[in-house]
């Protein structure tokens, strides 16, 4: 099967079937995730927090980007890979957008590109689109803002707000965009912003009524046993089992159970002869 393209996503909303979608940073990582088939890895720039162990999104730089969506494509055969523009690689001009934007194409082999905010980044998304570039846009708890919207909390709780998301959604729509990502935001209203678009829009927090649902892979696969935010179901806790294999390997090292003999490798018994002969005349000689 060929890699899917936008026109397949946007096609699912249109058959009323659900999109899938999660992020993967790696090699092995986007494989799996491939394989599970899974509609959209994002290679998202939550890798400084998931990857790089940092407080938020805001230091991940455009070579990390790159490094990161070429390993994903190298892993990956079906599945759409769109790659966020990292923080400051968009917001300064309409030319710098584009052609980081086209990095991301060019260099790392992603189908398209995410960028964060509404009204204030039309113009930017407009270049891209009209580059030739797929964008998808994200509304609602955007992390790059996250100094501006004073903590990771719900967005787009009063009338104002929320009319005012409406719009910016519309907008992007207008502008080209052919998905948007909706993170944080009371589930009435992200029903609301499906039902007025036509194209997608894929959940994160925004409850069940969005046109697809997208989990950061660490959240889903539990690796962090203290994070534990009401948006994330996860699916297995891997942290634990983890943790179990690698102190099952310490013990077994230590009390000399690891390797076994069908993990280790024979001298054919002629040569083994040989050796010790060899090291038993060399004895007898000192
Ligand atoms: O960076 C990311 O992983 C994201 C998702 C949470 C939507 O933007």
């Amino acid at each position: 099967m060929a890699r899917k393209t936008i026109n397949d996503i946007m096609d699912l909303k249109k058959s009323g079937v659900l999109i899938s979608m999660v992020t993967a940073y790696d090699y092995y990582s986007a494989k799996i995730v491939d394989r599970a088939g899974v509609d959209i890895i994002l290679v998202g720039d939550s890798l400084g927090m998931v990857i790089q162990g940092k407080e938020d999104t805001l230091s991940v730089s455009l070579d990390d980007m790159v490094y990161h969506t070429s390993m994903v494509k190298h892993g990956s055969k079906k599945s759409l890979i769109i790659a966020d523009l990292p923080f400051m690689s968009y917001q300064i001009n309409v030319e710098e957008a584009v052609r980081n934007a086209g990095l991301l194409i060019k260099k790392a082999g992603a189908t398209a590109v995410k960028l964060e905010g509404g009204k204030n980044i039309l113009p930017q998304v407009k270049g891209i689109v009209n580059a030739g570039i797929p964008v998808m846009g994200h509304l609602g708890l955007t992390p790059q803002s996250i100094h501006q919207l004073g903590g990771y909390r719900v967005q787009a709780k009063d009338k104002k707000a929320g009319l005012q998301l409406l719009d910016d959604a519309l907008q992007l729509q207008e502008a080209g965009v052919f998905s948007i990502v909706l993170e944080t935001v009371p589930l009435e209203l992200s029903k609301i912003v499906c039902e007025e678009l036509e194209i997608p829009v894929i959940g994160i927090g925004a409850g069940p009524h969005c046109d697809g649902q997208v989990l950061v892979f660490h959240d889903l696969l539990g690796f962090d046993q203290d994070f534990n935010p009401k948006f994330v179901r996860k699916y297995t806790n891997l942290n634990q089992i983890i943790s179990e294999a690698l102190e099952n390997f310490v013990n077994d090292v230590k009390d000399n159970k690891f390797p076994a003999d069908k993990e280790s490798y024979h001298l054919e018994q002629e040569v083994f002869e040989k050796i010790k002969g060899e090291l038993k005349g060399k004895k007898g000689n000192e």
